[in-house]
C-alpha cells in the first residue's frame, strides 16, 4: 500500500500565513494533499477541492471520505512515495486555474531540481489573484528552548538535529553530532534512509533509481529566496502548533505569466 498520512490538518497553518482568506469561496489545489488533509478543517467547500498526489493509496481514500472533491492520482516518479512512477511526468491538466495552490511537506521530499520544475508549472496554475503557499524546512532554523525533550542535549536546537533525533530511534547508531558537523552552514541537504545525509544535490547516491523508505530535503530560508526572488517567505507562526515536531516555513508566489526562476541575489526576509 502507498503512504497514507496520517497528519493533522494543516489548513490552520495557511490560514495564519496567507492572512485568513476566505476558504470558504476559494477554489484549492492541494498538491501532494495525500487523503485530503486540508479539507479536514472543514473550510474549503468539497467541490472547490482538488487534490493531485502521487500515492494510489491515499487518493482513492481521500474519494472515499470526500466523494465531492476531486482526485486526481499523479502517476510521477518519487524516490520516497512512487518509486514505480514515471520520472518527470508533467502535472495533469486539471482544465481549470485556482484561488489558492497549497503543497504541506511535499518540496521536502523531492530534489531541487524538481522542486524548481513543478513550481514553475504550478504558478501556471494560478488564477489571476492566486497565491501558490508551500512548506521547506530550513535545516539550521533555531527551535524554541524546550521544544522538545529529545533535544535537550543540543544547543541550539534546530530543525535537523529534531530530525537526526527522531532518526535515531530508527537507527541507535547514528552519528547525530557528526552529521551535524557536516551539514553546519549548508544551504541544502538530504537525509536518505534516516541514514546517509547528503550535501550536495548531484551526488549519485540521490540520484539513483531505488526505493528509499525516507527521503527528506532541507533548504534554508536564504537558499529558497534566492531561487525564487519574487517570493514571501515566512517563518511558522507563532500561533501554530506543530505538536513538537519540526518547524516549517512558507514560500508564497504570485500567478506570474513568464514562468522563469532564477538564482539572484537574495531579497530581504519576511517573518511574521
Ligand atoms: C509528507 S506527505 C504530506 C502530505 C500532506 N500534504 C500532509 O500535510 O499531510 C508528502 C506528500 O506529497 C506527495 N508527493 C510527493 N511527491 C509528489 C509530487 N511530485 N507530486 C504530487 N505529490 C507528491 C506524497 O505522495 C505525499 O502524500
Amino acid at each position: 500500500m502507498s503512504f497514507i498520512s496520517a497528519a493533522p490538518e494543516h489548513l490552520s497553518y495557511y490560514d495564519l500565513q496567507l492572512d485568513h482568506p476566505h476558504w470558504e469561496q476559494a477554489t484549492v489545489l492541494d498538491f501532494g494533499g495525500n487523503r485530503g488533509n486540508a479539507l479536514m478543517a472543514g473550510r474549503i467547500k468539497e467541490s472547490n477541492y482538488w487534490c493531485v498526489d502521487v500515492s494510489w493509496d491515499a487518493i482513492e481514500h481521500g474519494r472515499r471520505d470526500y466523494p465531492e472533491a476531486h482526485w486526481i492520482f499523479y502517476d510521477r516518479y518519487n524516490f520516497e512515495f512512487n518509486p514505480t512512477g514515471i520520472s518527470d511526468l508533467p502535472i495533469p491538466d486539471l482544465g481549470r486555474k485556482f484561488d489558492y495552490i497549497l503543497a504541506f511537506s511535499v518540496f521536502t521530499h523531492t530534489h531541487e531540481a524538481e522542486m524548481i520544475e513543478l513550481v514553475k508549472e504550478l504558478r501556471q496554475l494560478l488564477a489571476e489573484n492566486g497565491r501558490l503557499a508551500f512548506t521547506f524546512l530550513d535545516p539550521h532554523y533555531v527551535l524554541p528552548g524546550d521544544y522538545n525533550p529529545l533535544l535537550r542535549h543540543h544547543h541550539p536546537q534546530t530543525n535537523l538535529s529534531w530530525r537526526l533525533e527522531r532518526a535515531r530511534g530508527v537507527n541507535p547508531d547514528l552519528p547525530v553530532q557528526q552529521l551535524l558537523s557536516k551539514a553546519a552552514g549548508a544551504d541544502w541537504c538530504a537525509l536518505i534512509d534516516n541514514r546517509e545525509l547528503y550535501l550536495g544535490q548531484d551526488d549519485p547516491g540521490i540520484r539513483k533509481t531505488g526505493i528509499a523508505s525516507s527521503y527528506r530535503t532541507f533548504c534554508t530560508a536564504r537558499y529558497i529566496s534566492r531561487i525564487f526572488p519574487e517570493a514571501t517567505i515566512l517563518a511558522c507562526p507563532e500561533g501554530f502548533d506543530t505538536q513538537g515536531m519540526d518547524r516549517h516555513h512558507c514560500c508564497v508566489l504570485k500567478a506570474r505569466k513568464e514562468n522563469a526562476v532564477g538564482m539572484q541575489e537574495s531579497k530581504e526576509m519576511v517573518t511574521p
